[in-house]
């Protein structure tokens, strides 16, 4: 049974992440009392799919939860934060779920704030596995820390304290490993499509790529022309990539930055 002091969670934002939060604490057996989304069509669906209350007004934020869980648009934290502050009472500990933006947009507007974020790729459309997911907590008390630890641990074991200094960090090699690698996969796609050659064939190659780094470091696992300075297949596949400027570009950079790294 969740404690008492971290039972009343309000979420805001009906997104990715929202809606994965408010699948997991259900499941968990916290149901958040209330949820909410600009959009009422969205609030109504993830609020009757957890069978809790919603609405998209802030004027009917439920006003006395213990925790407010914001994850919604990076740009749009800090204005919500300010609105919110004119509905909630002023003890309320807010959070935010985001990787990139500081937790001290909410320190502005509330003197109990915090982050609380689940450091993986999420889409509406896919399970999402807590039992892995890193949830990284930060808030500048004691006392508030324990809150999210325990909330984070109703979603899953991986609950670790990550400051806004390293949480910024921790974002961008997100963006390297997640973002990037995902843009390659997709140049990968149009080249072959194009081509009409299946995509398929790299699926087994793209899953071992994966595997290797669960033992092993990145840097040792490094195959490929570009590690062995095997220029002239380089050169060659430069000249096919004539039809494809900016693939070429981005090819001959990455290639530079793998030959400078094991130099
Ligand atoms: N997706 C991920 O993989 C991931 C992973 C970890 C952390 N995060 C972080 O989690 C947060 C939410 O990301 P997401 O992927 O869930 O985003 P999302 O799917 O795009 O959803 C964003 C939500 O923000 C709401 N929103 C946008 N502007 C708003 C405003 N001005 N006022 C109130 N609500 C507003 C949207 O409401 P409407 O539907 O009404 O427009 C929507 O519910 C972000 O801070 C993101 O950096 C994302």
């Amino acid at each position: 049974m969740p404690d008492a002091t971290i039972e009343k969670i309000v979420l805001i934002g009906a997104g990715n992440v929202g809606t994965h939060l408010a699948l997991r604490f259900k499941a968990q057996g916290l149901v958040p009392l209330q949820v909410f989304s600009r959009k009422i069509t969205k609030a109504r669906k993830l609020g009757k799919a957890i069978g809790t209350a919603y609405c998209n007004q802030l004027e009917s934020i439920i006003p006395d939860a213990s925790i407010y869980i914001l994850a919604i648009h990076d740009g749009a934290i800090g204005e919500l934060a300010q609105k919110l502050s004119q509905y909630i009472h002023e003890k309320a500990l807010v959070v935010h779920t985001s990787g990139a933006t500081p937790s001290t947009v909410i320190k502005k507007h509330f003197k109990n704030y915090g982050v609380f974020y689940p450091l993986q790729t999420f889409s509406i459309n896919r399970k999402a596995n807590f039992n892995e997911i890193p949830i990284c907590i930060d808030a500048p008390r004691v006392a508030l820390r324990k809150k999210l630890e325990q909330l984070g641990k109703i979603l899953g074991p991986k609950v670790q304290r990550v400051s806004d200094k390293e949480r910024a960090i921790l974002h961008v090699a997100a963006v390297f490993v997640n973002n990037f690698t995902n843009q390659f996969y997709t140049i990968a796609d149009t080249i072959l499509t194009k081509e009409n050659i299946t995509f398929e064939l790299l699926k087994p190659l793209i899953q071992e790529t994966a595997r290797k780094i669960e033992k092993d470091k990145p840097e040792d696992m490094q195959t490929g022309p570009a590690i062995r300075g095997d220029q002239a297949t380089i050169a060659r596949h430069l000249e096919y990539l004539e039809k494809f400027p900016e693939y070429k570009k981005l090819y001959a950079l990455v290639s530079k930055s793998i030959i400078k790294e094991h130099s």
